[in-house]
């Protein structure tokens, strides 16, 4: 009798002895978590694929409306495309400090560029830690009435302590005295590094200079005033000296002659 069950049994099929099987047995509890994970993973991989247009709007947005604040005319009443279309996107060739027509000021990816040998160079001197300089850089140009330049919108990105912070700088029509400078991106530490989105340690930056009379890059982020003097210098952030380090070098390496000195130069002298 024994024997006969035995031999049914071994006669059949794989399928037939899954689901004869009682539900808690092992075969069906691996069973329902792979498919489990299976139709989780499906479902969250089309989530991804089905949203990432909507991430990149949001993220252009999210960049635009940074722009609009670092430029002092942000207005949560208004779209935030409509009024960025208040700003002449240029691309600026670093090297030159000229505009170039080689690209779409709308659409160029400065980050993209970066990381494409064609267009960016290993950098051998780093401070801001990047590692790749884009040999091109999307500026936006806000002018006034008369058409005249009225502030001058710079990219900006370098390390800090754990993160690539990126953000901008807003200067005035001469070139040279920042309006504001803000961050749009970075992974410091929040109530540490990430006091760099603090109001009051963004408001340090408006007024500041960054040459002195006689050309000198001279803008400083440090804990006391180097002998430039306070024109010249930001508060180390208290608690976030390697954050501040951080952006300390890559103002100053963009603010530089590897960065945007060039065009810096052209704009003083009229030149764009
Ligand atoms: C968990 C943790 C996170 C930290 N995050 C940061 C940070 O984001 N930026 C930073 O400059 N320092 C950060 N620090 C502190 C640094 O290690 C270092 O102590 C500090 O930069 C020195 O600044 P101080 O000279 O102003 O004290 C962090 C420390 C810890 C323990």
């Amino acid at each position: 009798m024994s024997d006969t069950t035995e031999n049914t049994s071994e006669k059949k099929g794989f399928i037939r002895r899954f689901l004869d099987a009682p539900a808690d047995s092992v075969g069906k509890t691996v069973f329902v978590a792979v498919a489990l994970c299976l139709v989780a993973s499906m479902i969250v991989s089309a989530a991804a694929v089905a949203l990432r247009p909507t991430q990149e709007v949001n993220a252009l947005k999210d960049k635009q409306r940074n722009i609009l604040q670092v430029a002092g005319i942000y207005d949560p009443e208004i779209d935030v495309v409509e009024a960025f279309a208040a700003f002449e996107p240029q691309v600026v060739e670093l090297a030159t400090g000229a505009f170039t027509d080689q690209f779409d000021p709308t659409t160029f990816d400065d980050r993209a560029a970066a990381e494409d040998p064609a267009t960016s160079v290993a950098l051998s001197d780093d401070p801001a830690g990047i590692i790749r300089k884009g040999n091109f850089a999307t500026i936006y140009l806000l002018r006034d009435d008369a058409g005249a330049i009225d502030k001058v919108i710079l990219p900006i990105h370098g390390y800090g302590l754990w993160s690539t912070l990126y953000g901008f700088v807003a200067l005035e029509e001469n070139g040279n005295d920042i309006f504001a400078l803000q961050f749009y991106e970075h992974a410091e530490t929040p109530g540490l590094g990430a006091e760099v989105d603090n109001p009051r340690w963004k408001a340090l930056w408006n007024g500041k200079k960054l040459t002195d009379e006689n050309g000198e890059l001279q803008i400083n982020v440090s804990k006391a005033a180097t002998a430039a003097g306070a024109d010249y210098h930001i508060d180390a952030l208290a608690g976030a000296t390697l954050t501040s380090v951080g952006v300390n070098n890559l103002v100053q390496f963009w603010m530089g002659e590897a960065g945007f000195a060039p065009f810096l130069s052209n704009l003083k002298e009229g030149k764009l």
